[in-house]
C-alpha cells in the first residue's frame, strides 16, 4: 500500500511509520511527505531517509480552499491508497474526507473521546486522571471523532508536568500508530460505513 504522510511540525511520528515501512514484509511504503509549513522540522527529517517531501505553505495561498486543492494535486501525484496525518495541524474539508473516505488515518494525543482538540496532556493533568494515552482513528468530518483504530494508556504519575506526560505519551504514539498502519494496509481493519 501506498501512503503519504502529512505532517506540519517535528514529524517523529512520520519518522516512527517510515522506520516501520522499511522493515521487510511490512506492508504499506511511505512514498511521499506533505507539510502545510515549510519550516517544519519533519521535512529534514524526511529529505534524511530519502522520501519526497513537499512544502505547501499555506500562506503562500490566498485561502483554504485554494490551500486545500494544492495538497489534493500533490497527493494525486502520489497515488496514495492511505493518508497518515502524522501532527498534521490543519482541519480537512468535508470534499476532501469524501475524496478519501476510510483511508485517512490520524494520530491524537489522548484517549478519545476525552480531551479532543488542543492542549490534551494539561487537560488530563488539571482533571487529576490517572491515566492518559494516544488514539489513531479514522479521520471523518468532525475533529478527532473518527472511529478509533488503537489506542495506548500510560499512567500519569505525581508531578507529571504536560511537557513529561507528552513525553511518554509520545512513545506509545510511535509503536501504536506503526501497528495501526500494519493492521489498516493489510486490510485487517477497515472503516464500515456507520449505519
Ligand atoms: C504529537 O503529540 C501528535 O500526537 C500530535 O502532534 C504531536 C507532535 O507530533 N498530533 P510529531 O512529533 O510532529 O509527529
Amino acid at each position: 500500500k501506498r501512503v503519504v504522510v502529512m505532517i506540519s511540525g517535528g514529524g517523529s511520528n512520520m519518522l516512527a511509520l517510515a522506520k516501520a515501512a522499511s522493515e521487510p514484509g511490512f506492508p504499506a511504503e511511505i512514498v511521499g511527505v506533505i507539510s502545510d509549513r515549510r519550516d517544519a522540522g519533519g521535512l529534514t527529517k524526511a529529505a534524511a531517509l530519502g522520501l519526497p517531501a513537499l512544502a505547501l505553505e499555506r500562506r503562500d495561498y490566498d485561502s483554504k480552499a485554494a490551500h486545500e486543492a494544492a495538497v489534493l494535486d500533490a497527493l494525486a501525484g502520489f497515488s496514495p491508497d492511505l493518508i497518515c496525518l502524522a501532527g498534521y495541524m490543519r482541519l480537512l474539508s468535508g470534499a476532501f474526507i469524501q475524496r478519501y473516505e476510510g483511508r485517512i488515518l490520524n494520530i491524537h494525543p489522548s484517549l478519545l473521546p476525552l480531551y479532543p482538540g488542543l492542549h490534551t496532556h494539561s487537560r488530563a493533568i488539571e482533571a487529576g486522571d490517572a491515566e492518559a494515552g494516544c488514539t489513531v482513528h479514522f479521520v471523518t468530518e468532525g475533529m478527532d471523532e473518527g472511529p478509533a483504530i488503537v489506542q495506548a494508556r500510560v499512567p500519569i504519575l505525581p508531578g507529571d508536568t504536560p511537557e513529561t506526560l507528552a513525553a511518554r505519551v509520545l512513545t506509545e504514539e510511535h509503536r501504536v500508530y506503526a501497528q495501526a498502519l500494519r493492521d489498516v494496509a493489510e486490510g485487517r481493519v477497515r472503516m464500515t460505513a456507520r449505519s
